[in-house]
């Protein structure tokens, strides 16, 4: 098969550059220099000539503060141009993956995050995304919506390459402990992509919830980061209202992966774990 990845430079995209080593299928990787996604035809030029299978859309608008005064430039990528990527997906009978948020809700709840929860997103990013998911939707394409939250890599700027490089420069640290969620390393949801392709269960179209498994705060992440780093900073625990930012986050954001878990046939590995393996690579890689 044919696989577009497009923001393959991304995070995410650059987990699925390694993913495909080795793979059997032929891997195009794609980021706004070669395909910009808010272009319709170009993708259309894309599909036409490489006989395009399979989409899987790493590419997004991430910056959740700078969207809220920018919409425009929001939506064009996140909302007009997941509609444009399903309606060429829809036209060359090929499947649409498609990455979205856990900002699709408001996080006001106290249990996981089904997908059957009603969505209620609190900003612009969120809105735009799940805008994204419903348009890729109405275009009937065949397509799999998978709902990742706090993704991290050795790619880009994250939280744990943030965490890493504060806790080894500070000796003390404040960090939110009223906001729970589960981080996802990278790696495991382009691994769990590559399972869905080379296990041949693209048919099972719909929206699913990906992140690692267990439950955390930011704060426990981030004295997790540090010790794995050997970083001593003190860090101290503080509530959301103590650290100001222009977006309010989601108090909860843990997502139920019982139907990822179940139809896939799959098993995530836990967030501890996988943090660990990050804090590895950048160790080898000298943090870079
Ligand atoms: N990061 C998180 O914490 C998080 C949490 C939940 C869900 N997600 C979702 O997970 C997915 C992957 O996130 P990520 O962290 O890997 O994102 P990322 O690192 O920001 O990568 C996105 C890539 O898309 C590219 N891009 C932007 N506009 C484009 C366009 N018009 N055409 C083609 N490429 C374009 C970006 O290029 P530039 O850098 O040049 O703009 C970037 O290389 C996204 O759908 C995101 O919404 C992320």
């Amino acid at each position: 098969m044919n696989i577009l990845v497009t923001g393959a430079n991304g995070q995410l995209g650059n987990e699925m550059r390694r993913m495909a080593t080795g793979s059997s299928h032929r891997f195009i990787f794609t980021d706004v220099a070669e395909l910009d996604i808010t272009d319709l035809d170009a993708i259309r030029r894309c599909m036409t000539d490489n006989g395009i299978d399979i989409i899987v859309n790493c590419a997004a608008y991430t910056n959740v503060d700078k969207a809220e005064d920018d919409f425009q430039t929001a939506d064009l990528i996140n909302n007009k141009a997941t509609e444009s990527l399903a309606v060429a997906a829809a036209e060359h009978d090929a499947t649409l993956i498609h990455v979205s948020t856990d900002y699709v809700f408001d996080g006001s709840a106290c249990k996981p995050y089904a997908e059957t929860e009603e969505t209620r997103p609190a900003g612009v990013y969120g809105r735009t995304k799940l805008a994204g998911e419903q348009a890729a939707a109405a275009t009937g394409c065949k397509l799999i919506v998978l709902r990742t939250a706090w993704l991290y890599s050795r790619w880009g700027n994250n939280f744990v390459k943030t965490m890493r490089r504060l806790t080894a420069e500070r000796d003390e640290l404040n960090v939110v402990f009223d906001q729970v969620g589960t981080p996802t390393f990278a790696g495991d949801l382009a691994d769990a992509i590559g399972h869905i392709i080379e296990s041949d269960q693209l048919g099972k179209t719909g929206i699913y919830h990906f992140s690692n498994e267990g439950v955390c705060s930011w704060y426990d992440f981030a004295v997790a980061i540090a010790e794995e780093s050997g970083n001593t900073c003190d860090i101290h625990p503080i509530h959301s209202d103590e650290f100001p930012c222009k977006v309010r986050r989601p108090h909860y954001s843990v997502l139920d992966k019982t139907k990822f878990r179940t139809t896939f046939g799959y098993k995530i590995p836990h967030w501890y774990a996988s943090m660990k393996k990050c804090i590895n690579q950048l160790n080898e890689s000298n943090g870079i």
